[in-house]
C-alpha cells in the first residue's frame, strides 16, 4: 500500500510533469504544509485535485515548487547564443567588463558567467550577485555544490574551476569566486547599481506582476551602459519592450535603447 505522499507526488508528475520525487521529503513536506494552509486544503488528495482543477493554484504550485531552483548554465542553449553572439561584442578592451546575475540564487548563474568569460580570455571584469534571499546568498558565497547540482558543468570546467572536497561535494575555486560580489537586494524595493554590460535576469520575474515586471525591466534598462544587455529567461519575453527603454536583439537578450 503506497502513502498517501507517494500517490500525491504520482499525481502531480501527471499534471504537471514535476517530479516531487526528486526533493528533499521532508523539506518539502514542512513547506507543503505552509502552502496547503495558504490554499485552504487539508489533504494531499484535496491539493492535488485543486491544482488538477484550478489554473492559479496551478500557477502557485509552480511558483512554489521553483522558487530558488537554479543551475549551472541553465538553458545550455541561450547561454551558447550568449557566448557566441552576445559577449563577442559586448566585451571591449580598456575598460572592465561588468555584469550583474539578478536574483541569483546559490550563486551558479554567476559561477557559470565568470567560467564563460575567463575560457574567452576575458581577466579584466566583475560580476555582482545579488538576491532578496540572505541564506542563499550565504550559499552562493561558500561556492560549495553538491554532485548533483554540479552535474551540467562540463568536465573540463569541472576541472578547471572546481576541488573536488573530502565529503563528495565540490567547491567552487576561492581565488576567482572572489570576483563575484554577492549582496543582498530586493530588486522591488531597493536602488539598483548602474554601468554594466550585461544583467542576467532569468526566472526571478515569473513570481511578480506584469506591473511589477516592468517595473524592474525599466530600472534594469537604466542600469546598462548604452549597449548594455539584458538577458531574461527561457520563459521570460518582455512585450513592450521600447516603451521600458529597451529593443530586442535575440530571443531572450534586449538592448539599452535611448531613442524614446
Ligand atoms: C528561481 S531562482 C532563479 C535563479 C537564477 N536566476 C536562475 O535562473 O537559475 C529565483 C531567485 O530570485 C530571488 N528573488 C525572488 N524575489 C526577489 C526580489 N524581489 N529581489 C531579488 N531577488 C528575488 C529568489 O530568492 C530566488 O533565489
Amino acid at each position: 500500500m503506497r502513502d498517501e505522499y507517494s500517490v500525491f507526488c504520482s499525481e502531480i508528475y501527471r499534471i504537471t510533469g514535476i517530479n516531487l520525487a526528486l526533493y528533499k521529503d521532508q523539506q518539502m513536506k514542512r513547506r507543503l504544509n505552509t502552502f496547503m494552509h495558504k490554499l485552504r486544503v487539508e489533504s494531499y488528495d484535496q491539493l492535488a485535485k485543486k491544482i488538477e482543477k484550478d489554473q492559479t493554484a496551478l500557477k502557485m504550485f509552480h511558483e512554489f515548487v521553483t522558487i530558488n531552483v537554479t543551475d549551472f548554465f541553465r538553458d545550455n542553449e541561450q547561454f551558447e547564443t550568449l557566448r557566441k553572439r552576445i559577449l563577442p561584442q559586448l566585451v571591449k578592451s580598456g575598460s572592465p567588463f561588468r555584469a550583474w546575475s539578478a536574483g541569483c540564487s546559490d550563486g551558479r548563474e554567476a559561477y557559470s558567467l565568470l567560467m564563460m568569460l575567463e575560457e574567452m580570455g576575458v581577466t579584466d571584469y566583475q560580476i555582482h550577485g545579488t538576491d532578496l534571499d540572505e541564506r542563499i546568498l550565504e550559499k552562493a558565497r561558500q561556492g560549495i555544490y553538491n554532485e548533483e547540482a554540479v552535474h551540467k558543468v562540463p568536465a573540463h570546467l569541472l576541472a578547471k574551476y572546481f576541488t573536488k572536497l573530502p565529503d563528495g561535494n565540490y567547491q567552487f575555486a576561492p581565488e576567482k569566486a572572489r570576483k563575484v560580489q554577492f549582496y543582498k537586494q530586493d530588486l522591488l524595493a531597493d536602488e539598483y547599481r548602474k554601468g554594466f554590460d550585461l544583467i542576467v535576469c532569468r526566472n526571478v520575474v515569473i513570481y511578480f506582476t506584469e506591473e511589477a515586471k516592468d517595473f524592474v525591466f525599466a530600472k534594469m534598462a537604466k542600469s546598462l551602459k548604452p549597449d548594455g544587455i539584458l538577458f531574461v529567461g527561457g520563459t521570460e519575453s518582455i512585450l513592450a519592450p521600447k516603451a521600458l527603454g529597451l529593443t530586442p536583439v535575440l530571443p531572450f537578450f534586449y538592448k539599452r535603447d535611448d531613442s524614446m
